[in-house]
């Protein structure tokens, strides 16, 4: 085949590709993978609302969280969660201000800067410890979080944490955050 016959075989080749649709080329199936099952797609699906949706079975106190927290999370966070050497997770500011954008460097805590107590529960399943992410169960997550809810003063010694209580609690700085209630259009992000 001379040169130019065989661009000019290229050439018709890349037309006919070019011309091709990409669905009518690609098979429907690559045969790759397998349906996940239910059981799979729930243990990934474990975000919680700030309403609480989401929010699994079980229930724990602040006393049922200590021992956790001084076993899996005291070393990073300090034995109050207010030590370091990791994020300071206990602290409520004077007058419960919002001074942050004045001090950049004041530590954002549960107790001053967090708007929903959910998010707590919802954090600390999905994030901690870090070494082992996923490894709390439900009942040890309600501990912990009512730990750090009263560690934070914001709810009593003895309060139950569940389902139900938890999305009722009130957070101190819950007034300084405003929802975005601007309306997202399909596929762009809000303005
Ligand atoms: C090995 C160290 C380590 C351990 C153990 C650990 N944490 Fe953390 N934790 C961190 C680090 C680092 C961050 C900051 C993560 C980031 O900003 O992405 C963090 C962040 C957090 C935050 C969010 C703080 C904020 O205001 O943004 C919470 C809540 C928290 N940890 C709770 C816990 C709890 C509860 C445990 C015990 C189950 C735990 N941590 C164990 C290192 C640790």
């Amino acid at each position: 085949m001379t040169r130019s016959r065989l661009h000019a075989v290229c050439a018709a080749a890349l037309v006919v590709t070019l011309a091709t649709p990409i669905s009518a080329q690609a098979p429907t199936r690559f045969g790759l993978g397998r349906a996940a099952t239910p059981d799979e797609i729930a243990r990934l699906d474990i975000d919680i609302m700030p309403d609480g949706t989401g929010l699994p079975a079980g229930r724990g106190t602040s006393a049922d969280g200590a021992a956790t927290y001084a076993a899996k999370c005291a070393r990073c966070h300090g034995p109050t969660g207010k030590e370091g050497p990791n994020d300071v997770l206990v602290g409520r500011l004077p007058a419960e201000g919002f001074p942050f954008s004045q001090d950049p460097t004041l530590p954002h805590t549960i107790g001053n800067y967090w708007p929903h107590a959910t998010t707590v529960f919802d954090y600390i399943r999905r994030a901690m410890p870090p070494t082992a992410p996923g490894s709390l169960t439900d009942e040890e997550v309600y501990g912990l979080t009512a730990f750090l809810l009263h560690a934070n003063a914001v709810i009593p010694a003895g309060a139950v944490m569940d389902r139900n209580t938890l999305p009722a609690v009130v957070m101190p700085a819950r007034r300084y955050f405003t929802p975005d209630t601007r309306k997202q259009s399909a596929g762009k992000p809000r303005p």
